[in-house]
């Protein structure tokens, strides 16, 4: 007899559909965050139209420009997909005003530095940028319209925001009723790898208390991400996520660079640790590189802006054990100065030493918190010459760099001081020293045996990135030092 077939049910997994609402989105802020955010967003969703506004208007020129080799931010991928989407449902536009009350959606793109002066100096976030496009939107938006956090901000940050919303109705002299929802959808993509992140998200964090609009924002991104994906929560607990996330990362970093100084002290090699550690599951193998201490818009900022909430609340403990983060962070960097100078014969004066990458890491032409700053400015201040290369930072970016003011070292710099470059043989040119502080893949492969004739003997290679391969370096009169194994020595 043959065993009766059941029926087979297929059971289809529920899948949310989005609802393709023609929807106008305004965008605050056209920077890192607000340009590739806005672009991902129209190339998917062809049936909104979104303008992203900027009061920079060289920047909104930059965003316009027919040139795409001219856009404000360099980003793989990023052009093409831009020029897809520009002027069809995506608009760069120096209108704030009118995009504001036109916009159903409005995100806040605009940054939150670390606070310069005043209550909270060198630790809570300056939120005066948000805080002016917050009136704007009170002044200009109509009906109900849903703000959205997309810059990083502090916990709490969304009640100030519908306090500001709430109190500015009261000025309003034409008596329209407005009304606002205010959600949380922090951005979690890195720069370089944007559009990866943007199309391929690991998560999306929604958090709000209007269902409605954690549901509309919901289904913006059902467009091209899978509903489990989507993590709606609380808004404080997006907010906080977003810092965590953060400080979780770059605690990685530091921890391995401290590592990476014991290597160099044992006989350890940094590269044979991470792999071993990383690949307990528990850890993982990711961001376990060892470098000379992370930089960028995020990094320094979220832990800053972590630690004054932890005084703002007397948990002075957790305060400090953060701190210590950011502490190990410049440690590196001065530590990777420090040994520049002493294998140098302890005196740079006047020597001239080539920098290899100044943008904070490679695909991406940003250089803010790079520690190519800290570790430039360490060396110019012991007397040395720079000559400097970056495939894709402009030379105005590093004259700004490199006369910001921080800790200790001087201010501002004599541009006679250092150049750039646009070759790499021209950066190399008679230099004592050179100096791998991001790891552009095109540094990676570079023709060694005929860059050594450009040095001054003896020469030193410093790879802060532990990217270059020892066995190109077995020349007379060159040194080569990586980071994690300390002086090669064939
Ligand atoms: C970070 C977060 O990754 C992202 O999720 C968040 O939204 C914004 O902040 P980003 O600052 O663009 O992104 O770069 P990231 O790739 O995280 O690197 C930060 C720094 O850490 C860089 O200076 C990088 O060189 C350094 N790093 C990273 C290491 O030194 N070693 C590693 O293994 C990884
Ligand atoms: P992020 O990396 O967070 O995107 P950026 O500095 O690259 O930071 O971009 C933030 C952008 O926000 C800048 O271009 C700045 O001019 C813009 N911005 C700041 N305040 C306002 C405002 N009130 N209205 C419009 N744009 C603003």
């Amino acid at each position: 007899m043959l065993a009766s077939i059941k029926p087979l049910i297929i059971l289809e997994p529920y899948m949310e559909k989005p609802t393709k609402k023609k929807r106008n989105i305004c965008c605050i802020g056209a920077g890192y965050v607000g340009g590739p955010t806005m672009t991902m967003i129209a190339s998917k969703c062809s049936e909104i139209k979104i303008t992203v506004v900027d009061i920079n208007k060289n920047r909104i020129d930059s965003w316009n420009s027919a040139d795409l080799t001219k856009l404000p931010i360099y980003e793989p991928g990023l052009a093409e997909i831009l020029s897809k989407v520009r002027n069809k449902n995506l608009f760069f536009s120096n209108d704030v005003k009118g995009a504001i009350s036109k916009a159903d959606i409005i995100f806040l793109s605009v940054n939150t530095p670390t606070k310069i002066k005043g209550i909270g100096k060198g630790k809570a976030s300056n939120l005066e940028y948000l805080e002016n496009s917050v009136r704007e939107i009170a002044k200009y938006s109509k009906g109900h319209t849903i703000i959205v956090e997309k810059s990083t901000v502090p916990v709490k940050t969304a009640e100030t925001i519908e306090l500001l919303l709430n109190s500015s109705c009261l000025d309003n002299v034409n008596n329209e009723k407005k009304t606002y929802s205010v959600i949380s959808n922090p951005e979690f993509l890195a720069e370089g790898s944007a559009i990866k992140d943007l199309e391929k998200p690991d998560r999306v964090l929604i958090g709000g208390k209007d269902q409605n609009a954690v549901k509309e924002i919901k289904e913006l991104y059902l467009s091209w991400v899978s509903s489990e994906k989507i993590l709606t929560t609380n808004l404080w607990s997006s907010e906080l996520s977003k810092l965590t996330a953060n400080a979780f990362l770059a605690q990685r970093v530091s921890s391995i660079n401290t590592i990476s100084a014991i290597c160099e002290k044992t006989g350890a090699n940094i590269a044979e640790v991470s792999r071993a550690i990383g690949t307990d599951q528990r850890i993982g193998k990711n961001f376990l590189n060892a470098g000379p201490g992370f930089g960028g818009s995020c990094f320094k900022k979220d832990i800053l802006s972590l630690v004054y909430l932890c005084i703002y609340y007397r948990l002075d403990e957790v305060a400090k054990y953060w701190e210590n983060v950011i502490a190990i962070n410049n440690w590196q960097q001065d530590r990777i100065s420090r040994l520049i100078i002493g294998n140098l014969f302890g005196t740079i004066e006047n020597k001239k030493i080539a920098i290899l990458g100044f943008a904070f890491k490679a695909d991406t032409n940003d250089t803010r918190e790079s520690p190519a700053i800290k570790i430039s400015k360490n060396l110019l201040q012991e007397g040395a010459k720079l000559s400097i290369y970056d495939p894709k930072v402009e030379e105005e970016k590093i004259n700004f760099e490199l006369n910001s003011c921080f800790d200790d070292v001087a201010c501002s710099i004599d541009k006679s001081k250092w150049k750039k470059f646009d070759s790499i043989e021209d950066t190399l040119k008679g230099a004592d020293a050179v100096v791998l502080l991001t790891e552009w893949e095109e540094f990676k492969y570079l023709p060694w045996s005929n860059l050594f004739k450009l040095l001054r003997k003896p020469a030193w290679i410093f790879d802060t990135r532990n990217i270059l391969d020892p066995n190109d370096f077995c020349s007379e009169g060159i040194n080569l030092w990586i980071n994690g194994i300390g002086e090669y020595s064939n």
